[in-house]
């Protein structure tokens, strides 16, 4: 059986207040609509559909390839935009998931039971409802007397009896993909708002005699729907409550989960242990046995196992095992520390890579350089990549000592074992096992002792 998704997230998102799209908002680091796509994914069998208006051409970027896009212009309501698809679809699926791009707390797990509910039925269409005591301006699901469901009615419209009704309409359909396109048609236009409301879709199926099946969904928070920036914080909160819980209960120690922010994407071994104040963000990997934080924020990053870094900044970096990093070190693009390497207070590595047992103690810029493994790197010492135009390299053996402060002018190679002086400034290569020593300052005259100011 053949089924589509189709996300909605054309809409102009007002009660945002914003200038980027709504759905490109983030959520634990990934775009709203990043979330949505990712359970629809897990729910059907072809490529997802978004119908994108507001900010279109934002969002299809963001997409790539990972769905096909439909433009609504104008926004005529959410009936309006899944019509949108039907040159797409019809006749293509033999179900049609429906759902509002802006839920990022919707599982995969609810829509495959969404669907599982329609290929079950045979009716029009299964939706996903929910019991809640606040109906936080969601539409109410109206059933008869024999408790067969009969229409959605917006809370805008409903009368006082209806809006006493507990049972709320989520926002996840499943059609059948044969009756939908034609039902889509039949859907009045609103005369309040000039919109055509896919709610109403739901009794064009009564009045057709097909029966439209509920799934009772028990878990509020994933209903939350974000309409507003209040919205957007209960969800990153919600979601970084479920993100953390699953890694601890994968065997990783947070001393405080309210205070460390783990983006989605990012992966986490056994034993590593996080400390407050900690964000691991983007498509970082992190191995077992780690010792991360407190007040460290890692980007992009692959960490093995063993390592433990203490209020630093990594950005685009890899670490081997073992690697000591910090407290305040940078680590930028292309820092690679192999195993037991030590950067410690307040070093900068750039597009460098810093083979096995390197010690970098303090105060250094390290860019555009290979240092061979067991090297001493002197508290001070810069490589000199930049001249103004062009970034050059240095190279720098094994078991090599670089003195205190030395200034590495590039293009620069030190041979293995070599030796600088501390404040030497090198501006010419050194071969293997030599000592090179430079810029003594010299006594030039005799200065008169100054006088303490009282
Ligand atoms: C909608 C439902 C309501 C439900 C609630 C759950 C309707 C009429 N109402 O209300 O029953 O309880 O969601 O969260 O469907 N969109 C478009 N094109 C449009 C209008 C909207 O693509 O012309 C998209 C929006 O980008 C958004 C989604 O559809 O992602 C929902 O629209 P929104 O305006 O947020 O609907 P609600 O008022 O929340
Ligand atoms: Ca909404």
């Amino acid at each position: 059986m053949k089924s589509t998704a189709v996300l909605l997230a054309a809409g102009q998102g007002t009660r945002m207040k914003s200038n980027l799209p709504k759905v490109l908002h983030p959520v634990a680091g990934k775009p709203m609509i990043g979330h949505a796509l990712r359970a629809a994914r897990q729910a059907t069998t072809e490529t997802p559909i978004v119908v994108v208006g507001h900010g279109a051409e934002e969002v299809t970027r963001y997409l790539g390839g990972a769905a096909q896009t439909v433009v609504q212009n104008p926004p005529l309501g959410t009936g309006h935009a899944v019509m949108q698809a039907e040159a797409l679809l019809k006749g293509k699926a033999d179900l049609v998931v429906v759902c509002y791009a802006d839920m990022p707390l919707l599982r995969g797990e609810t829509l495959q039971r969404l669907v599982e509910t329609q290929q079950k039925n045979r009716g029009a269409l299964s939706l996903l409802t929910v019991m809640a005591e606040n109906p936080r301006g969601f539409g109410r699901v109206i059933r008869g007397a024999d408790g067969a469901l009969q229409a959605i009615v917006e809370e805008y419209v409903a009368t006082p009896e209806q809006l006493r009704v507990k049972e709320l309409n989520v926002g996840g359909y499943c059609f059948d993909g044969v009756w939908l396109w034609d039902a889509l048609r039949r859907i009045p236009q609103n005369p309040q708002k000039g919109e055509y409301y896919l709610t109403d879709i739901v009794e064009i199926a009564v009045r057709d005699g097909l029966a439209v099946q509920a799934t009772l969904m028990d878990d509020l928070e994933e209903t939350i729907g974000v309409n507003t920036r209040v919205h957007l914080s209960e969800v990153e909160t919600a979601l970084r409550r479920r993100i953390n819980q699953a890694h601890m209960l994968d065997g990783v120690t947070l001393i405080d989960p309210a205070a460390t922010y783990i983006e989605a994407d990012v992966t986490i071994g056994r034993d590593t242990v996080i400390y407050p104040n900690t964000f691991l963000r983007g498509a970082t990997e992190i191995g077992a046995g780690n010792q991360i934080g407190p007040n460290t924020i890692i980007r992009d990053s692959k960490i093995g196992d063993r390592c433990k870094i203490l209020a630093s900044d990594l950005e685009g970096a890899t670490l081997e095992n073992d690697v000591e990093v910090g407290p305040f070190a940078r680590l930028r693009k292309g820092a690679h520390l192999g195993d037991h390497v030590h950067m410690g207070n307040f070093g900068e590595v750039k597009d460098s890579r810093l083979r096995a047992g390197v010690k970098m103690g303090h105060f250094s810029y390290i860019g555009n350089a290979q240092i061979g493994a067991n090297t001493n790197i002197g508290a001070g010492t810069i490589t000199c990549n930049f001249d103004g135009e062009r970034k050059h390299p240095t190279e720098i053996g094994e078991d090599v000592f670089i003195g205190s402060d030395t200034m590495l002018v590039a293009p620069l190679k030190l041979g293995d074992g070599a030796r600088t002086g501390a404040g030497a400034v090198v501006t010419k290569d050194v071969a293997e096992d030599t000592l090179a020593v430079g810029m003594p300052a010299r006594a030039i005259r005799k200065l008169e002792r100054r006088k303490k100011k009282s």
